[in-house]
């Protein structure tokens, strides 16, 4: 694969991946019978909750004649446009009533339909499943279900607490991606005092196995920086932890830390608003520190503290993306980066041309850096 950043392509098909499930909001941000407007792959969305509780999300845009859905009225039920009145199944998305109609006018309104898509709740957040666009100036058919559910978060045993940070991205979601995989960047993003120096760089060696859609850092002792890591030698075996890191198209890294009994899980996403906006999600849940006071706490402490981190030099790499200048990923640090582009392009591939998926490793690599 060639060392030039594939950052100059250009369709917005390319740019960002349909067809998969992502995560809109937190579910705290829904209230029942409200109205949310947001944006995900520069798809401007309405997510609302129902009477009973249920969420849903449409195409912000009436198919009458494009009034933002989300400045209609919602009885709970239906979504009434506040242009010229016509009513939506807030579920399906099927138009309901066009008062303007009068009796003997034929028009069939159960075939016009404003966008629904695909919404379920996991772990805090509301998923939304974005299709792959229909033919240009076709209107919306009547859904379709996901093909498949919306990810989840793996648990280990029936009791567990659960938190989310989230930050918004000012970069490509490639950028937050690679960022998010990029070990090299630690020693010199996540200093502080109490965390680790410079001089704590030390040369490091993992494997990695290629998985469906995906690769994974195997099974291994976690690295001496890492947060959840610290916290739970404070009372497990340091040699009886391990960690598991996946990292799964369209934009998943899962985390999972067991040390016995105890376990610690996380699903970090970053999903893409426009394409030079993006934003991360953080979901942990975890078995742990129910014995420590402040266990939870400070694990959201550490995580966000790096999130902003990363957040402020994204900020700061922006600036020195606006004129599109030349880059290059270099082995072996940025390996995982190419990967992420080669899973990427296998994808956008077999959508456009059918076949196999064509993964970009062909078997288990161990890399090594220093960081
Ligand atoms: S634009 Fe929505 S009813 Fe006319
Ligand atoms: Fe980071």
């Amino acid at each position: 694969m060639p060392d030039d950043f594939p950052l100059q392509v250009q369709t917005p098909d390319a740019l960002m991946l349909f067809g998969f499930w992502y995560r809109a909001l937190p579910t705290g941000q829904l209230r029942r019978g409200q109205l949310a407007k947001t944006m995900l792959l520069e798809q401007p969305l309405v997510i609302g909750r129902d009477r009973q509780g249920q969420a849903f999300a449409l195409r912000d845009a009436c198919p009458h004649r494009g009034m933002p859905l989300s400045c209609g009225q919602f009885d709970g039920q239906q979504i009434e446009c506040s242009y010229h009145g016509w009513r939506f199944d807030a579920h399906s998305g099927q138009c309901q009533l066009i008062p303007s109609l009068v009796p003997d006018q034929m028009l069939k309104i159960d075939r016009i339909y404003a966008g629904s898509y695909p919404c379920e709740e996991r772990d805090g957040f509301v998923w939304v499943f974005i299709p792959d666009p229909g033919p240009a100036g076709a209107g919306f058919p009547k859904p379709a279900p996901a093909p498949t559910p919306a990810p989840e978060i793996p648990k280990f045993s029936e009791h567990y607490k659960l938190a989310y940070l989230t930050a918004d991205l000012p970069c490509s979601v490639d950028h937050g991606i690679i960022g998010l995989m990029d070990p090299a960047h630690g020693p010199f993003v996540h200093q502080a005092w109490w965390w680790r120096t410079q001089s704590s760089i030390h040369e490091k060696q993992k494997n990695f196995e290629p998985i469906p859609y995906g690769f994974r850092m195997s099974a291994h002792t976690p690295s001496s920086n890492s947060a959840p890591y610290k916290l739970l030698r404070l009372y497990a075996d340091a040699d009886s932890i391990t960690t598991t890191i996946d990292f799964v198209l369209p934009n998943l890294r899962s985390e999972i830390i067991r040390a016995g009994k105890y376990w610690f899980s996380s699903l970090t996403t970053v999903t893409p608003i426009t394409r030079n906006q993006c934003h991360i999600d953080v979901v942990a849940a975890w078995n742990l520190f129910r014995w420590i006071p402040f266990g939870p706490q400070l694990l959201k402490f550490v995580f966000a503290k790096f999130v902003e981190q990363d957040r402020r030099t994204m900020e700061l790499q922006s600036e020195g993306l606006k004129h599109n200048p030349h880059l290059m990923l270099i082995d072996d640090a940025d390996r995982p980066a190419k990967w992420y582009f080669g899973l990427k392009n296998a994808m956008l591939e077999m959508k456009k041309n059918g076949g196999e998926f064509r993964h970009p490793m062909s078997g288990p690599v161990t890399l090594r850096w220093r960081s």
